[in-house]
């Protein structure tokens, strides 16, 4: 066991704050780096100025600042490589990196692959075709056999915008063609996955896993739309709940049996190195999980639910996940309800401002503000993003701890501030 451990995380979101949060509170940590973090993630540890993209930088940074593990918050540094990356320097070989091998992360850069790896493994999700170009007639052709509607998904990474949903048969040809000719997402659409529609209602299991064993996290459901009753553009995410409470024992024994089981043996199975987290978006059909997708890190904002209900040492969790011993370590859950509430900046997610200042951040009691776009600018706060800050509450039920963030929701202010007020109106 390392004492004293000195931890770079990567990363700049309400994801990557709410986990240097619990890292700090761990009495094995000694030196704390962000990059390049949030004005948040600065008031738990030191933001360093590096683009997690640029590999070498990493490296010299990690070798001339003596850190033992790095933690790779966001996915984009994990499907360029960062992971194989390390292990191919000869001085950063033996330096442990929380997240997938580049072909793990596969999962999430492409929807082909995930699908192919669903098939080989018998994991329940919607059936699909994939098409190029070359076979856009097919494409056309499977779209015929499929009910309205008709969901459509370019194969790379497309910043969460590359699915779409088609009422009609006519739109749904149309997108396909811009997608596959036209290049809508640009390479990412160079393939498309067109699937059968799920129909239910959707939810988000995470796993921790060390490629042997696995620990599953809090369940948590997010609220993506922009608009009140789900409705409007996508986002990143407006808000946040755990535990999902139609995510009783009897469903989650069959998502752990049926679907977590046979993806943590599948990746062990293909000889994928896999160390980190897992997030599997699934849709419940009247009592049955299927799979949406996989994502190779957690999601922003259920980790700002997710990270405050474990109780467990965060450095001992990550440890045992490089050191493959997740079996001996007991995952401890915070048995209260938590919800965040995401504030974010008008116009978002399409046009809008950056640079506001924020005030009222010393107000709040009682929830926990994590920074998802902000900025430091000489001691002030500044909105540096579209969603800005989520503020976190802990309630015995659901009410509680939503009452409490949208109290604090008024006391922080910026111009141009909106939040929904319906998170958990489903529930
Ligand atoms: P994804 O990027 O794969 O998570 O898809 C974005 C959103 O599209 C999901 O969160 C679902 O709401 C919806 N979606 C994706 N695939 C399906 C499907 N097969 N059936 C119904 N809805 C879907
Ligand atoms: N909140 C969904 C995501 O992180 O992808």
């Amino acid at each position: 066991m390392t004492q004293g451990m000195n931890i770079l995380l990567i990363g700049s979101g309400g994801r990557e704050h709410a986990m240097a949060w619990k890292l700090c509170q761990s009495s094995r940590l000694s030196k704390l780096y962000i990059a390049p973090g949030n004005a948040g993630t600065k008031t738990v540890g030191t933001n360093v100025d590096l683009n997690p993209l640029d590999f070498p930088a990493v490296r010299d940074f990690v070798r001339g600042n003596g850190i033992h593990m790095v933690i790779v918050g966001p996915e984009a540094p994990l499907v360029a490589g960062i992971v194989d990356y390390f292990q191919s320097e000869p001085f950063l070989k033996y330096i442990p990196v929380i997240g997938p091998s580049k072909l793990g992360a596969m999962l999430e850069g492409s929807k082909e692959f995930s699908k192919e790896f669903m098939v080989r493994h018998n994991i329940p999700t919607a059936g699909y075709g994939s098409f190029t170009t070359d076979s856009l007639e097919e494409g056309f052709k499977f779209l015929e056999t499929l009910d309205s509607p008709y969901v459509l998904k370019a194969d790379g990474l497309a910043g969460g915008k590359g699915v779409l949903i088609c009422d009609e048969l006519v739109e749904a040809r149309i997108e396909l063609t811009s997608m596959l000719v036209e290049h809508k997402f640009g390479s990412a659409s160079d393939k498309v996955v067109i699937e059968e529609f799920l129909r239910g209602i959707e939810l988000s299991v995470f796993v921790l896993t060390d490629g042997k064993n696995y620990k599953i996290l809090p369940s948590a459901k997010d609220y993506k739309r922009i608009g009140e009753g789900d409705t409007g553009l996508n986002t990143g995410g407006m808000g946040a709940i755990s535990p999902v409470p139609f995510a009783d024992q009897e469903f989650m024994n069959k998502v752990e049996e049926r679907i977590v089981k046979p993806t943590i043996n599948g990746l062990a199975k293909d000889g994928i190195d896999y160390r980190g987290f897992v997030f599997i978006g699934l849709m419940n059909v009247g009592g049955e999980p299927f799979v949406i997708e996989y994502n190779v890190r957690m999601g922003d904002p259920e980790t700002e639910v997710v990270i405050p209900r474990i109780q467990t040492d965060l450095v001992d969790l990550f440890e045992a996940v490089a050191d493959q011993t997740l079996d001996k370590i007991q995952l401890t859950v915070d048995p209260r309800t938590t919800c965040t509430v995401m504030l974010v900046s008008d116009g978002y997610p399409g046009n809008y401002e950056k640079g506001r200042q924020i005030a009222g951040l010393e107000k709040v009691k009682d929830s926990v503000v994590f920074h998802a776009g902000t900025k430091d600018s000489n001691g002030n706060v500044l909105t540096d993003g579209g969603r800005v800050l989520a503020i976190t509450s802990y309630g015995e039920n659901m009410t509680e701890a939503l009452e409490q963030s949208y109290a604090n929701a008024h006391v922080v202010n910026y111009e141009g501030k909106y939040f929904r007020t319906d998170i958990g109106f489903d529930l």
